[in-house]
């Protein structure tokens, strides 16, 4: 009750947009004309035809024959919450953006969960990343941190979105997503693309099967830009650590609950919330400064790569509760659009090959599925501030807009505001010149060695789970050369790992190759996760499982 005493501004602004429908006055059409049947439509005598002349009949079923929008082209299955950001630990020396430095705000947060492959109607509990987005309503408009629960990504350039996604999604012919030719795409695309392997050790990790979002990290995975009010430019990677602990489910529960109770991880979300067990989430931040920039053996612009907390620390500033379940799916969790280039001044891009076409991509979808640019207006996406702009009309449009709608102008509103008065004003960074080609960092041609760490870092029952998803989920290929090209890379990785797998698919165990084509040597001899509980313990080093009594 003390969390749903707290105020928030997000919450009055959407009660201005609530209809209760336990206070109405009668159905009425959309117009307000009161209604006395709704069951019965009228007709040219008693089982006679039915008369289009019925407005009420007529748009009662045309209103619902349009209910449905697009799903989202990924994370289409998902489920929401509202709650609040609290800082307990300023850091000016890294970003002057309010939110990260005045303790005395409580931010309203809205959260949306997710899975990436299925669709709306998939089942929770399947083996795949999780979406952790969370939009920030502050003051300075809002803030998104578009998460996943794996702290890296499949690839390495936003231009193979668009493949990464047809190859994990079933294939076009059956659209079965168990169907073994979609294994086949799944595993000839990372087969093919080596820089997917470290994210494919999380996704066959316990990890990517959670027992509930309330025990799941998030990470925003970019490397961000953050700016302190000396216009200092630091790197920053966003981290949340459920207060509950990491906790996973073993396959086999997962599997029997798929079918048991396909809406597990919601169900589990809203019974927490509505019994007053708020899912509590620590927030923390690894902070490059600029000039440490190139000190590291991977490229911090690398979305494949952590940076392992040996080598920097997180700092865990500030806390997320989650405390009130929408009132309506669909207008909030539904309609609310994140999108990584929400972000508040002092908090910036980076030059991430990921994350440009990313921030486009997100707008650019939105236009589709929300139905035209005035998404915003909707309650859901509204800042919590003031939004005055010259940007008019479009579908749906749902503001009178009075006054001036170009700038500059006679008038002197709506105008611009001066970065010392609060307007965005990007940060200035030298560019290192060169040629406009289709090129990658050179330290963007490294891919096995945190893969290799990550396997290193797993005790034993978590390495017999991996095991046991790549034998399971090679098991159901079709195409032999693609079960081939896998275990090749799984050898890159580790040779043991490679075996168990070839074992269990009762395939020809690989010779042990140079670990990481030795490129990795040094880097792995800098951290060594075996001894050290640091290297991954945001990042993953231990999870319990969770063993449901029920099965
Ligand atoms: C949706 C995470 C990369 C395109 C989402 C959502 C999450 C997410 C959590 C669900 C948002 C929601 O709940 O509404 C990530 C992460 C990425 C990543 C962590 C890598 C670091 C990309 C890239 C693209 C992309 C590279 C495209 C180039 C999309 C699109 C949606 C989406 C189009 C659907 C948005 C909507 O319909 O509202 N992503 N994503 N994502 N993502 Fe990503």
């Amino acid at each position: 009750s003390a969390h749903k005493a707290i105020s928030n501004p997000k919450q009055a602004q959407l009660a201005d947009f609530t209809v209760d429908y336990t206070k109405d006055r009668g159905i009425a059409t959309h117009f307000g004309v009161l209604q006395s049947d709704t069951e019965t439509a009228l007709k040219a005598g008693i089982r006679g035809p039915t008369l289009i002349e019925d407005t009420h009949a007529r748009e009662k079923i045309t209103h619902f024959d349009h209910e449905r929008i697009p799903e989202r082209v990924v994370h289409a299955r998902g489920t929401g919450a509202h709650g609040y950001f609290k800082l307990h630990t300023p850091i000016p020396e890294v970003t002057y953006a309010p939110i990260l430095n005045d303790t005395t705000l409580t931010t309203p947060t809205f959260v949306r969960f997710s899975t990436v492959q299925g669709f709306r109607g998939s089942a929770d509990t399947v083996r795949d990343v999780r979406g952790f987005a969370t939009r920030f309503y502050t003051q300075q408009g809002n803030w998104d941190i578009v998460a996943n629960n794996n702290p890296v990504f499949f690839i390495q350039e936003a231009i193979k979105f668009p493949d990464v996604i047809h190859a994990v999604k079933p294939d076009q012919a059956k659209e079965i997503p168990q169907a073994q030719s979609a294994h086949d795409n799944f595993w000839d695309f990372i087969g093919r693309t080596p820089e997917s392997l470290h994210h494919v050790m999380w996704h066959m990790s316990d990890r990517n099967i959670p027992r509930s979002y309330r025990m799941m990290q998030g990470f925003g995975v970019h490397s961000f830009v953050c700016v302190n009010a000396k216009g200092q430019r630091s790197f920053v990677k966003f981290h949340w650590k459920p207060k509950l602990g990491i906790h996973s489910l073993v396959w086999d529960e997962a599997l029997k609950i798929a079918g048991q109770d396909p809406d597990f991880h919601r169900r589990d979300l809203y019974d927490a919330i509505e019994a007053g067990s708020y899912p509590e989430y620590e927030f923390g931040v690894q902070v490059v400064p600029e000039e440490k920039e190139h000190d590291f053996d991977f490229d911090l612009l690398d979305s494949t790569k952590i940076i392992p907390e040996e080598l920097v620390p997180v700092r865990y500033i500030g806390s997320m509760v989650l405390n009130k379940c929408p009132d309506d799916f669909f207008a909030e969790t539904e309609q609310i659009a994140f999108c990584t280039q929400h972000m508040v001044p002092g908090i910036e891009h980076s030059n991430d090959p990921l994350l440009h076409l990313r921030s486009f991509s997100y707008q650019d979808t939105q236009l589709t599925r929300l139905g035209g640019p005035n998404w915003n207006l909707l309650p859901i996406n509204r800042p919590v501030c003031p939004v005055f702009n010259t940007h008019r009309d479009g579908y749906m449009q749902t503001q009178i807009n009075k006054g001036p709608n170009y700038w500059p102008n006679r008038f002197g509103t709506p105008h611009p505001v001066a970065g010392k008065d609060g307007g965005q004003v990007l940060s200035p960074q030298p560019l290192p010149g060169g040629v406009k080609e289709r090129v990658r960092g050179p330290k963007f041609s490294e891919h096995y060695s945190q893969a290799t760490l990550f396997w290193n870092s797993m005790s034993d029952v978590e390495k017999e789970h991996i095991v046991g998803a790549f034998s399971f989920e090679l098991g159901r290929c079709d195409d032999k050369g693609v079960i081939e090209l896998m275990l090749e890379q799984i050898n890159f990785i580790d040779n043991k790992l490679a075996c168990l797998v070839a074992q269990s698919l009762h395939l020809q165990p690989p010779k042990e190759v140079h670990p990481n084509h030795g490129k990795a040597t040094k880097f792995l001899s800098q951290i060594n996760p075996v001894n050290s509980n640091n290297a991954f313990t945001a990042v993953g080093r231990r999870m319990a499982l969770f063993v449901h009594d029920g099965f």
